[in-house]
């Protein structure tokens, strides 16, 4: 596996930034940006060895700067919704960006995903891992204490993109990082993934209100259109008459994940019988959030001016539960100073035979 820097452009601040290719022996290829962390391209073969990019973005680093669905990055402090955008923590109230509505999402205005990252071409296990690095200051988007994040990105020899998240606070405060790539096994200028199978190791989900905020309850999956502990088309129920999917418009959920951290066990599997391409997604955190890319509506001009319509992709973001600072029931995300974050999520690529 090796790793080549290139320019990619000026941020609108000023700041140079770069894009690293990550190439094992198999051809594999995986570009990502130090803006925002952005996975911004994905070649994976199929089986028959063509390789495509099965991973939605933009051409212009500009537009990853001024556009909205986290295509590819990093998402922090916080993913996915904290509702009325507060929370407490050791008797005090934090007040959050509000940055949908009342609530908070994926970090506030100015998230993970819209920062310079420092990077470095670092030796992980033998071979060679992109590095990226930031401090997100105490107060920023209204979380407490100074964080320094570090997420390394590596590519393996066996085609498995991993993901290691780590971080550390001084101060006590909530952590929760994922990765926001909107994957289609199929290439991202294919259309909708909606004859692509999925499979979901979870017995549970956590629904929510209309706002899409968890009451806090963990719900059975069985007999509803949330069950993909078997493997379905992601079609199969999408429009179902299902109070959970009509509030949200499609799948955009949190599922309780049973492999509890496990990462040797299967979290998620989405298979491609066409192209034959399978991803397999292993993780140590508790929760994935699917979400089937149900707010993009054309409007988006991707790569090589390709519009992105509704179900364009989906989005497997690892995770603490939405919202778990405001639920006691939730496994806990808040970190105590000194104390270290530590998450990996692995992305494994495969053919059917
Ligand atoms: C959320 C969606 C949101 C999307 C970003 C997902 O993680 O669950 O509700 O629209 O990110 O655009």
């Amino acid at each position: 596996m090796s790793i080549t820097k290139r320019f990619y452009d000026n941020s609108a601040a000023g700041t140079l930034v770069h894009i690293f290719t990550l190439k094992n022996s198999k051809g594999t290829t995986v570009k990502i940006t130090n803006f925002g962390g952005i996975v911004t391209s994905l070649m994976v073969p199929d089986k028959n060895g063509n390789f495509e990019d099965i991973v939605l973005g933009y051409d212009k680093l500009s537009d990853y700067e001024k556009k909205g669905p986290y295509f590819g990055a990093v998402i922090g402090r916080y993913a996915n919704r904290i509702g009325n955008a507060c929370f407490e923590l050791n008797g005090a109230e934090y007040r959050l960006d509000k940055n949908e509505g009342e609530n908070h999402l994926h970090g506030g205005f100015i998230g993970f995903d819209k920062v310079v990252w420092n990077a470095e071409i670092v030796t992980r296990n033998g071979a060679e891992a992109l590095e990226l690095v930031y401090r997100s200051k105490d107060g920023e988007g209204g979380f407490p204490g100074n964080l320094d994040v570090k997420v390394t990105y590596s590519l393996t020899e066996d085609n498995a993109l991993v993901i290691d998240y780590y971080a550390v606070s001084d101060k006590d405060t909530v952590v929760n990082l994922t990765n926001h790539s909107y994957f289609n096994l199929a290439g991202h200028a294919s259309g909708n993934i909606l004859s692509q199978k999925l499979m979901i190791n979870a017995d549970k989900f956590t629904p929510v209100d209309k706002a899409s905020i968890p009451t806090g309850e963990l719900v059975d999956v069985k007999g509803t259109p949330m069950d993909f502990t078997k493997m379905k088309t992601i079609g199969q129920d999408i429009n179902a008459d299902f109070e959970q999917i009509i509030f949200t418009k499609g799948y955009d959920h949190n599922w309780v994940l049973n492999t509890n951290g496990n990462l040797k066990e299967k979290a998620a599997e989405v298979i491609d019988e066409k192209s034959g391409r399978v991803m397999e997604v292993y993780t140590t955190k508790p929760g994935v959030q699917l979400y089937t890319a149900n707010f993009l509506d054309g409007s988006e001009i991707g790569k090589g001016g390709v519009p992105y319509y509704k179900n364009a992709a989906l989005c497997l973001e690892t995770q603490y539960f939405p919202d778990s600072v405001n639920k006691k029931n939730f496994p806990s995300a808040v970190l105590k100073a000194g104390e270290k974050y530590n998450h990996t999520t692995i992305y494994k690529f495969a053919v059917l035979k």
